[in-house]
């Protein structure tokens, strides 16, 4: 049987493990969070850098896993490529579904709602301006939604006031209207229901929700697939 690592700074990894699961229920997943390092958005990129790299290092030491998913855009706009260089693990990253919400966009007008790391990085302006040339985007960095779902997981209720101030920038600006939005941050489908009511109660009309957890778990079934045949032709997989 497959196993993997799914790793997050919090309860996002359980998005994401949840469309794994959906995708391919013999897969092993174990979980591995970075509790002490929450929230990740908060960090400057070198730091959080060497940290991601070291905790994944120590989860590799301990789960012999065939691939390693980091479950976090915010991780891997930082650490993808370093994490790549120091472990022989197939590493299978999270991106903002830019290219999706530009596909499903009716208006031209898409919103990357992301921790205010993602929203800032290069990786991401990168990402903009490859699939998103002829669309707007509307960015907006949320200081407390990954919080917020990290608190509703564990069972407190949700705010919809709070949630609504870290929405509302999306469906403030004049002309053509977001309607398409992308959940750059992978704790923020489990608060799917929560920000549907309030977009709902910001007049916002019918949005389509980006959640990328679904394209992952296809990668996933790609890079198992991979290794699976490798294994079974002598080859070291990479
Ligand atoms: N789940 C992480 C992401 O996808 C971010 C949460 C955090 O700020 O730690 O970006």
């Amino acid at each position: 049987m497959a196993r993997i690592i799914v790793f997050d700074s919090g309860v996002g990894g359980r998005s994401v493990a949840h469309a794994i699961e959906r995708c391919l229920p013999e897969v092993a997943i174990n979980l591995v969070t970075d509790r002490e390092g929450f929230p990740y958005g908060d960090w400057e990129a070198a730091a959080l850098k060497d940290r991601v790299v070291r905790v994944v290092g120590q989860a590799l030491d301990r789960i012999p896993a065939d691939a390693v998913v980091i479950a976090c855009n915010t991780a891997t706009t930082v650490a993808l490529d370093a994490l790549r260089a120091a472990y022989a693990v197939p590493f299978i990253g999270t991106v903002p579904g830019i290219k999706p919400a530009v596909a499903a966009t009716r208006t031209g007008v898409i919103g990357l709602l992301a921790t205010g790391g993602t929203i800032g990085r290069t990786y991401t302006a990168d990402l903009i301006s490859r699939f998103a040339g002829q669309v707007t985007v509307v960015p907006v960095g949320s200081r407390n939604l990954a919080a917020i779902a990290e608190a509703k997981l564990a069972g407190a209720p949700v705010d919809r006031a709070a949630v609504m101030a870290e929405i509302a920038p999306l469906f403030q600006r004049a002309g053509p209207p977001v309607d398409t939005v992308v959940l750059g941050c992978t704790h923020y489908p489990l608060l799917l229901r929560e920000l549907q009511g309030a977009a709902m109660a910001l007049g916002a009309g019918t949005i389509t929700w980006i959640d990328t957890g679904p394209a992952i778990a296809a990668q996933v079934a790609r890079v198992l697939a991979r290794v699976l045949e490798e294994s079974a032709s002598g080859q070291v997989s990479r």
